[in-house]
């Protein structure tokens, strides 16, 4: 099976500013990390500010490429000023700004012809969990996205397994349960195309930290992180991207 190479992406939400900027931009200069692809997604407005140091996302795009919509930002803007990917489909975005499972295909469709690498969020509430309908639910989420682009569009995408329930609650998936959908999620990939399955990055999300990223990172389908609140934190998001150096 091919070694996929990991990456860790660092989600900053609505958190920032200039000299966090100027932090990460030194701090990520002087570490040595040559096995994993270390991303930052700022808001969109500080991708310029970097200089230096990791690869840059942005955390949402629009799903029209121009025109009279006050307040977004297209993916060919996003790429002018240097980010290299876009996350898409965020459970924040699909709960707070009501994107549903067919605008997040067509955002991820929009992010591809704007040349970013799509990261393509996917996971469920403790109520869906519970019910049983995990997978099923999972299952419709990246079969939207498999209707509007075919199999041929995951190639060059990642995928990020987040349950809704480990964002930002300090209460990290076990290893086993993280790794419990990645399995499903790269079974579903198998399903279309064995190579892809192989080839396609998942990375897990959900209260990521210095002491839980070494055992998510050693599980055989986790391909390393999406990091919210220690992503903020130099040292620490340090430690987690050095876990996935290993
Ligand atoms: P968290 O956020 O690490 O703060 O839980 C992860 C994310 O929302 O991407």
């Amino acid at each position: 099976m091919a070694q996929r190479r990991k990456l860790v992406a660092g989600n900053w939400k609505l958190n920032g500013s200039l000299s966090l900027v100027s932090l990460f931009e030194k701090g990520l200069d002087n570490v040595n990390l040559p096995n994993v692809d270390v991303v930052i997604c700022p808001p969109a407005v500080y991708i310029p500010s970097f200089k230096s140091g990791p690869v840059l996302g942005g955390q949402n795009l629009a799903v029209n490429d121009c025109g009279a919509f006050t307040g977004e930002i297209s993916g060919e803007q996003l790429a002018s000023v240097g980010a290299k990917y876009v996350i898409v489909g965020h459970s924040e975005r699909r709960e707070l700004f009501f994107e549903d499972n067919q605008l997040v295909a067509a955002k991820f469709a929009r992010a591809q012809n704007a040349g970013l690498v799509p990261i393509l969020c996917v996971g469920e509430s403790l109520e869906t969990r519970k019910s049983g309908d995990l997978f099923a639910f999972i299952n419709a989420q990246l079969q939207a996205v498999l209707d509007l682009v075919g199999i041929s569009g995951f190639t060059n995408a990642i995928v990020a397994y987040e349950p809704i329930w480990a964002i930002g609650t300090g209460e990290t998936a076990t290893p086993a349960q993280a790794q419990e959908v990645h399995e499903f999620i790269r079974a579903w990939f198998a399903k279309h195309d064995q190579a892809c399955a192989e080839s396609v990055k998942i990375l897990y999300g959900g209260s990521v930290n210095a002491s839980t990223a070494p055992e998510l990172f050693a599980q055989p389908d986790i391909d390393g992180g999406l990091v919210g609140g220690a992503s903020l934190k130099l040292e620490e998001f340090i430690t987690i991207c050095t876990a996935a150096n290993k």
